[in-house]
């Protein structure tokens, strides 16, 4: 059974009740969806291993910690791409690879359009990022194309979870953790989550 996190921050419960809001512009969206990714990114680094580092303070040398393992962000185009700021500002040296995929709007399923990952993974733990985990069909299918790569420690990182798009991910991928900002009630009758926030894509990039 997957590890399912949605935040009880304050600071989160706050940004996501403006993020969701009808009047919240691109600009301002653009904002809150990088702000609260940071704010997950918080919970879902909590268990990344750590190696040993001597550094000199200006008083003494003492030892610290450097991050051991190799982090790749995987945003999934276009919605995932506004949360990648967000976490890089707080990992710099992690990779980004994007994976594109969209929702056939009478299927629901997700269609692959992009994808230039290297023949063997260079990195050591995934972050997929999509702000939506609606039907779960999108996050599935990148954490398939994942797998397949041979990435070993996957996590999901969304905003908002339908119940039906985290069961789907137990069903398909139980080890992979999910950190959201809220779960939400149910999907609509196409596929939209309920009360959710539209279609983040569109709300980031002013195409709706
Ligand atoms: C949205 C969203 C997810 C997907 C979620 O993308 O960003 O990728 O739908 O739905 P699912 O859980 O049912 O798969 P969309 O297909 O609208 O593409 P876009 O990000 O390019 O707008
Ligand atoms: N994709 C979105 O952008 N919003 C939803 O509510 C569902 C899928």
């Amino acid at each position: 059974m997957s590890m399912v996190f949605a935040s009880s921050h304050p600071l989160v419960a706050h940004k996501l009740t403006v993020l969701r809001s009808t009047d919240t512009e691109p600009k301002k969206f653009r904002e809150l969806i990088r702000e609260i990714a940071a704010l997950l990114t918080y919970e879902a680094t909590a268990d990344l291993q750590l190696l040993p580092r001597t550094v000199q303070t200006p008083l003494q040398k003492m030892s610290g910690y450097e991050l051991q393992e190799k982090i790749g962000l995987v945003p999934i185009l276009r919605a995932g791409l506004g949360m990648v700021e967000g976490v890089w500002d707080l990992m710099p040296s992690a990779e980004v690879w994007h994976i594109g995929l969209y929702r056939d709007e009478k299927t629901l399923k997700p269609v692959e359009y992009y994808n230039k990952l290297p023949i063997e993974p260079r990195v050591s733990v995934c972050l997929v990022l999509d702000p939506m985990l609606a039907t779960g069909g999108s996050a599935v299918a990148t954490i398939d194309i994942m797998k397949r790569w041979g990435v070993k420690k996957i996590k999901f990182l969304g905003i908002i979870g339908a119940p039906e798009g985290i069961e789907m991910m137990q069903r398909h991928h139980p080890e992979v953790p999910i950190y959201l900002a809220a779960i939400d009630e149910k999907l609509n009758q196409n596929g939209y989550i309920l009360p959710g926030l539209g279609d983040a894509g569109d709300r980031q990039f002013g195409t709706g």
